[in-house]
């Protein structure tokens, strides 16, 4: 996981030199609200003082605080707009986070996966914790280390060297006035180089109207900024070249992280998004740690049924769920739209495990179907993105996705990192109950552990795909099939197409079409046919084989997306994608990739805005 960049959380930006740093932080977060965040705060550094404001909420509360409660007008300044993943978004886990004498400040993009252990360890030493985060711990551990170095950057280089996991990291001290400091691993920091003043943020898009030169920070490097200059160095302490370059984005294009629309960035997005929502929850040895969730091991080795609900993308993650539960943990697993579960008679009890998986958190028919699950007695599972949103509140527990916001309307990265979700969950259910042995879960966690990887692959060979949909933009319809999890792919993949290119578009499980399906095959149509691995179920690729032959003889055009290597698609297909090889049970995670990148390209080229596709919303909150 260590090549991943994981860019898809919080906002950072600092600053130093002669303007009021307050103003130039805040214009800053205005310019990283488009990422999306639950909170915001600025310390400034005023002589003997860190000050500081956060706020819950949007930039506006913390507008109205700073109004009633001005930060003094010094030079040297940071500021974060916070997307929670530890501990819920409110005031006291805003971001910038002080140690115990409110003599530094820092903030923190990231994960820091060691943050209980050297939590424990803080407050056994007698630090004093004021929030939930897993970022304060850093902030403590710099208040020890610059006691012992008096050396801001030697401090922050010192803690880097304890931390595990991704971070961008930037800090001020009352005692080091006129210098800021930033690290980074695993999640990317730049430096603005302005005349006579610096920045130092998570994107261009922060600094980009006051200067367009900036300095890359490369992986394991600490950079000490002041308002002549900056130094950067190894996390031991090499003094090392950063790498210099002209932006020469526009604002809303450095917003987009230079694509045309955020859909597209999130596309892009996914190899981080998943490693994120990895991070953490699998060791070394190939179990799975999921401790974080709530969920007691002893009352899921009683669990005799889940149940999944949700809606949209959500539920064709919920469909591939119940491939793995039921293969991993040996549990019957149903799925049901949630709109449709409260309006039967499940029958449901204490042993029964329901889990509701939505993006949002506020899906008004999955919260329903929350409430009517709970009472009936069963415990409830979130998988969800939104740190403390309220289906994870009305849930006995919750496995937070780390997709970061997602602003493109159609589900793509939250959709991706929902499927790791589920996967995990699977997972632990086998391991805590006994289901599979040891070997055989490592084995996954192995795999699942080089799933950025592959995504990232993925991602790269995407040209043949998009020039593909332009020379199918004015079809009137395209088919989807697959079988075993690649059925709820062809869902997923005709429902992308749908919500964005706004054409005729359905999924089929392939073995239904002699059903009835293939009277729609004429001449022309094009098909794009997910084919499972050759190997391991090795009868669903034959049977998925001779559909594809069937479809072929009646005139379709077919699109095979298939494994790396498998030459026996190769006669029957007019188009050929390539995935790399995974896991049976895993491949949607490189599989859906493709069929996101079709439709958003068919989309563009039927000039559509993908982010925001006509009456669609991101989140539906009526019944
Ligand atoms: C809306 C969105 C879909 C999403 C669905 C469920 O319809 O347009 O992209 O899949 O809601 O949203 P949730 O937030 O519950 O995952």
């Amino acid at each position: 996981m260590a090549a991943s960049t994981l860019s898809v959380m919080c906002g950072i930006v600092a600053y130093v030199g002669a303007r009021p740093a307050k103003d130039v932080v805040l214009e800053g977060l205005r310019r990283l609200e488009y990422r999306g965040y639950d909170s915001a705060g600025i310390a400034v550094l005023d002589g003997e003082e860190v000050e500081l404001r956060r706020k819950a909420g949007p930039l506006a509360n913390l507008e109205e605080l700073l109004a009633v409660s001005p930060l003094p007008s010094s030079g040297t300044g940071l500021g974060h707009t916070r997307w929670a993943t530890h501990g819920a978004p409110t005031d006291d886990n805003a971001h910038p986070h002080l140690d115990c004498k409110n003599a530094l400040a820092v903030i923190h993009n990231g994960v820091i996966e060691n943050h209980a252990t050297l939590r424990a360890q803080l407050l056994e030493a007698g630090h004093r914790f004021r929030s939930e985060t897993d970022t304060e711990v850093v902030a403590h551990l710099l208040e020890d280390a610059f006691g012992q170095s008096g050396d801001l950057a030697q401090a922050m280089r010192d803690v880097c060297r304890m931390i595990d996991g991704s971070f961008s990291l930037v800090a001020v001290h009352r005692d080091a006035p006129g210098v800021v400091v930033g690290a980074r691993r695993n999640s990317p920091l730049v430096v603005g180089v302005g005349d006579g003043e610096m920045f130092v943020a998570s994107d261009v898009a922060a600094f980009i109207s006051a200067t367009r030169d900036a300095l890359e920070l490369g992986q394991d490097q600490v950079v000490c900024v002041t308002p002549s200059g900056a130094e950067v160095t190894t996390f031991d302490g090499t003094v090392v070249n950063g790498r210099r370059y002209h932006v020469d984005w526009d604002i809303s294009a450095a917003e987009k992280g230079g694509y045309d629309y955020f859909m597209l960035k999130e596309i892009a997005e996914q190899p981080d998004a998943v490693a994120a929502t990895l991070l953490g929850r699998l060791t070394h040895e190939g179990t799975l740690a999921l401790d974080e969730t709530r969920l007691d091991p002893r009352l899921l080795r009683d669990v005799d049924k889940i149940v999944v609900v949700a809606c949209g993308s959500a539920y064709h993650a919920g469909l591939i769920a119940k491939y793995a539960i039921e293969h991993w943990a040996g549990l019957p697993c149903e799925v049901e739209l949630a709109s449709e579960f409260r309006y039967r008679d499940p029958i449901l009890d204490k042993q029964s495990l329901v889990i509701a998986i939505s993006q949002s958190g506020e899906t008004l028919d999955t919260l329903m179907a929350v409430q009517h699950a709970k009472e009936m007695g069963a415990r409830v599972l979130a998988i969800c993105n939104v740190n403390g949103s309220t289906i994870p509140r009305a849930s006995d527990a919750v496995l937070y996705t780390r997709a970061g916001p997602e602003i493109g309307v159609a589900a793509t990265k939250s959709f991706v990192t929902q499927l790791v979700a589920v996967y995990l969950v699977a997972l632990y259910l086998g391991q805590v109950r006994g289901t599979k042995f040891g070997d055989e879960v490592a084995e996954v966690v192995h795999e699942l552990a080089a799933t950025p990887e592959k995504v990232a692959q993925v991602l790269q060979t995407m040209e043949p795909v998009r020039e593909i949909a332009r020379q199918l933009a004015s079809a009137p319809t395209v088919l989807f099939l697959g079988r075993h999890v690649g059925y709820p792919v062809a869902l997923e993949g005709a429902l992308k197409l749908k919500e964005l290119a706004y054409m005729h578009a359905e999924g089929f499980a392939a073995g239904e079409l002699k059903h009835g399906p293939i009277a729609l095959i004429e001449r022309g149509v094009p098909v794009v046919i997910v084919m499972p691995p050759p190997t391991g179920r090795a009868v669903l690729h034959s049977k998925l084989l001779a559909n594809m032959q069937e479809v072929r003889a009646r005139g379709a055009y077919t699109i095979v997306i298939a494994e790396e290597g498998d030459t026996a698609v190769e006669p029957y297909a007019d188009e050929l994608v390539r995935v790399p090889r995974v896991a049976t049970l895993l491949q949607p995670i490189v599989s859906v990739i493709p069929l996101q990148v079709f439709a958003s390209e068919l989309a563009v080229a039927r000039g559509n805005n993908v982010d925001r596709p006509r009456n669609l919303a991101k989140s539906v909150t009526v019944e």
